[in-house]
């Protein structure tokens, strides 16, 4: 694996945990998948949440954390991902 896949490979880990493995949300959980979305779409929605108050909330603290360029290597990463139809949305 290349250095810069290991990397965002990495970041995207990060997100697993809630958002699902590559971005595709477990059925019965309520949290949005990240697969297949826009990346614009997640750019904004990173910004906003770094510049959300309160700024407790989980995605307001992971944001605050994560680099412009770790954001938009995420975005590349996650709107490449395929989006499965089982799963929620
Ligand atoms: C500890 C759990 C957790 C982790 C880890 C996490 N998220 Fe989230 N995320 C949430 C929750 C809960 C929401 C919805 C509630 C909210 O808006 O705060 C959310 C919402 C989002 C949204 C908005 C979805 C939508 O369609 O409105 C995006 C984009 C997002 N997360 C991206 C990420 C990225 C990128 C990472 C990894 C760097 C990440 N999240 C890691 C819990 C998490």
């Amino acid at each position: 694996m290349s250095q810069p896949e290991l990397m965002i490979k990495t970041n995207a880990a990060m997100c697993a945990q809630c958002h699902g493995t590559f971005g595709v949300s477990q059925a019965s959980s309520t949290i949005a998948s990240l697969a297949a979305m826009p990346r614009e779409e997640l750019i904004q929605k990173m910004q906003a949440y770094k510049l959300a108050t309160p700024t407790s909330s989980v995605m307001a603290r992971l944001a605050r954390g994560l680099t412009e360029e770790q954001i938009n290597s995420l975005a590349i990463f996650f709107e490449s991902q395929p989006r499965q139809s089982t799963l929620k949305n």
